[in-house]
């Protein structure tokens, strides 16, 4: 089988990410390595986990188990916030449970306490520094959060992952991503959505897919990485297989305005 092209987006400093990736979370004990496997099978090159999701060590036996050289398989694994004191030990725990010597992408969870703490934002700095991640970045964090990070480290985050979907779509928030530089990177695309939605529907008749693929297009179509969980053979291959049609603009801004 031919591997399906998923376009990437550029990182700073000028690291490619492949916009759809497989999310781990809930991925209960077992699944993770078996979905990892079929999804690196079918063309899966980037996966999500976290430390929290007490997964990481079949996502890295699966990788390992796959055969395709590491230097293709893009990894992201997550610092849980209430472990942000132990930043440079946790970063070396991931690697050892991965059995990676970095990850691609290194993310702060969420802001501990919400607060923007640029001093752990330091230590996920000092760690890319060290090799450890490739690039390094935030998840669920405001702008004015990452202009913090920026301000008291000159390092923003490349990326902030944060829940994203037709209904959580909003200009302003993408606007305050592109102007600081920073690639939004959207998580729950489904359990957001409402998947008997009209519009969705109709987007999908006019392709021949499904809801669930528009869904996925529209983050392809407008630059939005996007890493659907699924433990289930056909629906990964499903979620993969949305490189055979693209969303018009009009269709684009249809979807989007689920979002007003
Ligand atoms: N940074 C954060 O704070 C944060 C928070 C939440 C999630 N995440 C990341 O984002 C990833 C995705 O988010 P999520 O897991 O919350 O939700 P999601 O990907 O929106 O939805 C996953 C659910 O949808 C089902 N599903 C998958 N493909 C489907 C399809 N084609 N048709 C119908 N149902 C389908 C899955 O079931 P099956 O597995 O049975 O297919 C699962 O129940 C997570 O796994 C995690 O990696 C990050």
């Amino acid at each position: 089988m031919s591997e399906p092209a998923i376009p990437t987006v550029t990182l700073r400093p000028g690291i490619e990410i492949p916009l759809l990736g497989l999310g781990t979370w809930q991925a209960k004990e077992g699944e993770a390595y078996e979905a990892v496997r079929t999804a690196l099978d079918l063309g899966y090159r980037h996966i999500d986990t976290a430390r929290a999701y007490g997964n990481e060590e079949e996502v890295g036996r699966a990788v390992a188990d796959s055969g395709i050289d590491r230097s293709e398989i893009f990894v992201t694994t997550k610092l849980p916030s209430e472990e942000v004191g132990d930043a440079p030990r946790i970063i070396d725990e991931s690697l050892a449970k991965l059995g990676l010597d970095h990850v691609d992408l290194w993310l702060v969870h969420w802001p501990p306490n919400n607060e923007a703490r640029p001093d752990v934002w330091a230590d996920v700095v000092a760690a890319q520094q060290a090799g450890k991640a490739r690039a390094i970045g935030v998840s669920n964090y405001s702008p004015a959060q990452i202009d913090e990070l920026t301000d008291a480290t000159g390092v923003t985050p490349s990326i902030n992952q944060i829940p994203w979907s037709p209904a959580d779509y909003d200009a302003d928030l993408v606007a305050a991503h592109r102007d600081r530089d920073v690639v939004l990177e959207g998580y729950s695309p489904f359990k957001r959505t409402d998947l008997d939605d009209a519009v969705l529907a109709e987007v999908a008749a006019a392709h021949g897919v499904t809801p669930t693929q528009v869904v996925l297009r529209w983050h392809l179509d407008t630059g939005v990485v996007v890493i659907p969980k699924s433990v289930n053979r056909e629906r990964l291959a499903a979620n993969l297989d949305v490189t055979g049609f693209s969303l018009s603009a009009d269709e684009i801004a249809k979807v989007s305005a689920l979002g007003s």
